[in-house]
């Protein structure tokens, strides 16, 4: 599968296979993180990888109740730990590095044959409390993986014309 495939077969998961990802593919997955690029390429971040059962389902608490969350085999908590630092451009690079290393993830599961769902809607304290995250360090993004048990058709997006313009923003 090429990365284009990839990309427009990626969909949220929500519903996951009572089935267990391979440490094989779980390596290849993590190795597309640490493989992503990062501001001054610092890499100020972790990766927490959860299979223990209790604590996924403890996450789904911290996770807003999204129950699917501990249905996957493996989460993954991308943490920063350098959370506070701005780009020149005013940007956070704590949350574009981590954007940047999950989306990674995701593709990489696609061509595995194993679906992903970002989660943004967390306690960021309370999945740091579980996780024992130290202080200077923040949880950015929640990944559950596994097999998706079911396939879904592509959400929407704007059209072309919507979100691209030529050589002046209009
Ligand atoms: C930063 C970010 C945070 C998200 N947070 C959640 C979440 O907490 N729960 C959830 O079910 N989906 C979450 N999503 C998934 C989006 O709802 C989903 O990507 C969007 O509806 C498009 O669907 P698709 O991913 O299947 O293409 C999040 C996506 C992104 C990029």
């Amino acid at each position: 599968m090429n990365v284009i495939d990839a990309i427009k077969a990626r969909r949220s998961v929500r519903s996951y296979q009572d089935k267990l990802v391979e440490p094989q593919k779980l390596d290849q997955i993590l190795e597309a993180a640490r493989l992503a690029p990062s501001a001054n390429n610092f890499q100020d971040w972790k990766f927490v990888v959860v299979q223990d059962a209790p604590t996924r389902q403890a996450l789904v608490k911290a996770c807003n109740d999204q129950a699917f969350i501990a249905q996957a085999p493996v989460v993954i908590a991308a943490c920063s730990t350098n959370p506070n630092r701005l780009m020149s451009s005013g940007q956070p690079a704590a949350a574009v590095d981590l954007a940047i290393a999950v989306d990674h993830m995701t593709l990489a599961a696609v061509e595995l044959g194993l679906g992903t769902c970002w989660i943004g809607a967390f306690d960021a304290p309370a999945v740091a409390k579980l996780l024992d995250v130290p202080d200077g360090a923040v949880v950015v993004h929640v990944l559950p993986l596994g097999y998706p048990a079911k396939t879904s058709a592509p959400r929407p997006r704007k059209s072309a014309s919507e979100v691209l313009c030529q050589e002046k923003f209009s």
